[in-house]
């Protein structure tokens, strides 16, 4: 086993089932947005989007050390991919009903641009690709976790991980095409309104 990537739009549970894989697993996690911060392995701060624009050499050196001192892991990040494909067993994308998501934001009390802008992003399914153009088709797997507890997708990823269920790797999931097009229609509104 190697280190298992969380990826997948804020929000849609990536810490909460990195959490339960790795008791599961009984594998370190390791929350990559904070050891960025902590290890202050970012370039500069991006006023303008409230966040860090990560050293992307510094933080695959810090994974690559780390892999070899204390062996798998598990990682949960938007941007997942970064870390060296050579460390990584697979990289698991959840995925959320943007509706949903939009529920889940609103409820973290997050600006609704902020919101509209991840919104966006599950929509297009923007971790997904980036994680595929990163690491390739056979590196990258996605669950739906609409309508499931965090458990029961912390038991789908294992399941897949391991072999009990049949993994669809690649890019699967695409809510433009998926959803019915009454909510796509109040998602994509929903982003014109607070989009900007
Ligand atoms: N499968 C789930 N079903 C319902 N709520 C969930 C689920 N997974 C996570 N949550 C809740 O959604 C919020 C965001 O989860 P979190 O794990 O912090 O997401 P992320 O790390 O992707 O930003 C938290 O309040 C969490 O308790
Ligand atoms: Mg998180």
């Amino acid at each position: 086993l190697k280190a298992i990537g969380i990826s997948g739009t804020p929000g849609v549970g990536k810490s909460t089932v990195a959490e339960l894989v790795s008791k599961k697993l009984g594998i370190p996690r390791v929350d990559l947005s904070r050891v960025v911060i902590e290890r202050r392995l970012y370039t500069e701060f991006d006023e303008v989007r409230g966040s860090y624009v990560i050293d992307e050499d510094a933080v695959r050196k810090y994974l690559r050390d780390l892999y070899s001192s204390i062996g798998p892991f598990v990682l949960d990040s938007h941007y997942a991919e970064v870390a060296p494909r050579e460390i990584l067993e697979i990289v698991v994308v959840i995925r959320l009903d943007p509706m949903k998501l939009i529920d889940r934001l609103v409820a973290r009390g997050w600006p609704m641009r902020k919101i509209a802008e991840n919104v966006e992003a599950e929509l297009l399914s923007v971790p997904t690709l980036n994680a595929v153009e990163e690491l390739g088709e056979e590196l990258v797997l996605e669950i739906d976790s609409t309508g499931k507890n965090a458990e029961i997708v912390a038991s789908e990823a294992l399941s897949v991980i391991f072999g009990d269920l049949p993994i669809e790797l690649g890019h699967r999931i695409d809510w433009l095409s998926q959803l019915p097009p009454e909510r796509l229609e109040r998602v994509l509104r929903f982003i014109e309104t607070h989009r900007g």
